[in-house]
C-alpha cells in the first residue's frame, strides 16, 4: 500500500527541531510580556467574510491563497491566513479597549496559505503576533518595532533590516488611487487579467503584480500623495526609531499585501531570505480595520513574523540552540523480572522533580546504557536481583563512566549529586 505522506505545503516538527522552535516561541513570549502584552488565543478558521473586509477581497491572499470550505449549515468559512483581523473581530468585540487603552496582546499559531511551496513559503506556517489596540499614536508604532527588534537581538539575529513607509491616510490613499489610475489606464490592454480588473476595483493592489514589474517600478509613489498631518506623523515614528537606535530605510515602494493599512507599514528583511520570501515579518497601523469588521472604529497597530524563516536564518547563522535532553535519568531493570520495582524506583524520582525514562525491557544492559546516552541521561539507576535482595540500587554516572552500589535509602541524595 502507498505510504501516506504529510500534505504539500506541511512540515511536521520532530522531537530534535523542538528545542530550537521552544526557543523562539519562549523568548517572543518574554520580550512581548515584557513590553505588557497579554496573551491571547482565536480561533484557526473563521467565517470567510471576516478575511474579505479586513485583509480585502481584491488581494492575493483572499483571491487566491484561501484555504476554504462549507460548513454543515451551509455558512462559509477559512482556515485564518494571518491573526490581525480574528484578534481586532475578538478584542473590539468584547469592547476589552473600553477596559484599559491600548489593549496589547500577542499570540503565536499556524496560518494557512495555498501560495506555491518553496523555502520559506508553505501552506501551514506559524506567526508570532503582536497587536496594540485602541491607541492611535507613533509612540505605539514604535513600540511594536522595538518589540520586534528587541526579540531579534535576544536571539542574537544580525543581518536584518527594517523597512518602513507610510500609506497615509484613507483621504490620502484616495488620491493616490487617482493617481495611480491615471498612470495605469494607457497601459490597460498590456496589463494581466488581474490587473485589469484591479484597476476598476482597487487600484494599489496594481503594485502586488509580479508580471508586470516595469509598470510597478516606474509607478507614482504614496510619498507624494500625502498629507501634512500624514507626513507629521511619519516623522514622528522615524523619530523615535532613532530615539530607540533602531536602524532603519524609508522604503517608498513598501505597499504591503493586505488592505488594512493606514499610516505606518514597515517589513523586517534579511539577506539570508532570498528574493520574494525576504520578509522575517511585517506589520504596521490598521486604524480603519475595526470599522471594516462592523465594530467601533478603533485604531491598532501590530506585527507578525514568520516563525520557520526565523530558523531558516538562525540556522544558517548557527544561532540554534544545541538541542535539549530528553531526560535526566535512566531507571532499567537487568531483567523483567525486576519491573515492578524499576517503576517504583522512577516514581520516587520524578516526585524529586527529575525527568525520568523507564526501560524494563528485555534488552541487554549495555544497550539500555546506550540508549540513555541519547536520550541525554546522565545518570542511570539499575534494579538486578542481587541489589533488590540487598534493598540497594545500582547507580551509574553516565559522563563519568563510575557506578556504585546505594542503599535504596540513599538513592535520591546520590542521583541528585550527579545530576547537580
Ligand atoms: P504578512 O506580511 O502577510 O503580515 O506575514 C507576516 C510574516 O509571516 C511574513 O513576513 C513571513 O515571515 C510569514 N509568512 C507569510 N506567509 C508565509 C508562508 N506562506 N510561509 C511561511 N511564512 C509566511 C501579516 O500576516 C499581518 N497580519 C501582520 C500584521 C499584524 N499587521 C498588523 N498586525
Amino acid at each position: 500500500m502507498a505510504e501516506i505522506a504529510a500534505p504539500r505545503g506541511t512540515r511536521d516538527i520532530l522531537p530534535a527541531e523542538q528545542t530550537a522552535w521552544r526557543w523562539v516561541l519562549e523568548t517572543h513570549r518574554r520580550v512581548a510580556e515584557s513590553f505588557g502584552y497579554r496573551p491571547i488565543e482565536t480561533p484557526i478558521f473563521e467565517s470567510t467574510e471576516l478575511f474579505a473586509r479586513a485583509v480585502g477581497a481584491d488581494t492575493d491572499i483572499v483571491e487566491k491563497q484561501m484555504f476554504t470550505f462549507t460548513d454543515r449549515g451551509g455558512r462559509s468559512l477559512s482556515l485564518r491566513p494571518e491573526s490581525t483581523a480574528g484578534v481586532t473581530r475578538a478584542v473590539v468585540g468584547a469592547r476589552l479597549e473600553q477596559e484599559v487603552r491600548p489593549v496589547r496582546v500577542h499570540c503565536a499559531g499556524p496560518m494557512f496559505r495555498a501560495e506555491r511551496p518553496q523555502a520559506g513559503r508553505q501552506h501551514q506556517f506559524t506567526q508570532l503576533d503582536v497587536e496594540c489596540i485602541g491607541e492611535r499614536s507613533p509612540a505605539l508604532d514604535v513600540e511594536i518595532i522595538e518589540c520586534a527588534w528587541r526579540f531579534f537581538a535576544e536571539l542574537r539575529l544580525t543581518g536584518l533590516h527594517l523597512q518602513v513607509n507610510s500609506l497615509g491616510s484613507a483621504e490620502d490613499r484616495q488620491l493616490y488611487r487617482a493617481a495611480l489610475v491615471t498612470y495605469y489606464t494607457p497601459f490597460r490592454q498590456r496589463l494581466c487579467d488581474d490587473c485589469k480588473r484591479r484597476l476598476d476595483s482597487n487600484p494599489l493592489r496594481l503594485l502586488d503584480c509580479k508580471r508586470d514589474a516595469d509598470l510597478v517600478a516606474a509607478a507614482p509613489l504614496i510619498a507624494d500623495s500625502l498629507s501634512d498631518a500624514s507626513r507629521d506623523f511619519f516623522a514622528e515614528v522615524q523619530a523615535g526609531l532613532q530615539a530607540a537606535q533602531i536602524p532603519f530605510a524609508v522604503n517608498p515602494r513598501l505597499v504591503r499585501g493586505l488592505d488594512y493599512y493606514a499610516d505606518t507599514v514597515f517589513e523586517i528583511w534579511h539577506e539570508q531570505l532570498q528574493g520574494a520570501q525576504n520578509a522575517l515579518g511585517g506589520g504596521g497601523r490598521y486604524d480603519g480595520l475595526a470599522g471594516l469588521l462592523g465594530l467601533p472604529p478603533t485604531p491598532g497597530t501590530g506585527y507578525a513574523l514568520g516563525v520557520e524563516r526565523i530558523l531558516m536564518v538562525a540556522r544558517a547563522l548557527d544561532a540554534l540552540p544545541s538541542a535539549e535532553a530528553s531526560a535526566d535519568v535512566l531507571v532499567c531493570s537487568v531483567e523483567v523480572e525486576q519491573a515492578l520495582q524499576a517503576a517504583g524506583v522512577a516514581r520516587t524520582l520524578r516526585s524529586a522533580a527529575a525527568r525520568v525514562v523507564l526501560d524494563v525491557s528485555d534488552r541487554r544492559l549495555d544497550r539500555k546504557l546506550r540508549a540513555a546516552g541519547k536520550l541525554g541521561a546522565r545518570a542511570a539507576v539499575i534494579l538486578g536481583e542481587q541489589e533488590l535482595a540487598a534493598d540497594s540500587v545500582v547507580v551509574r554516572d553516565l559522563a563519568a563512566r563510575s557506578q556504585q552500589t546505594v542503599p535504596t535509602a540513599e538513592l535520591l541524595e546520590t542521583v541528585e549529586r550527579i545530576l547537580r
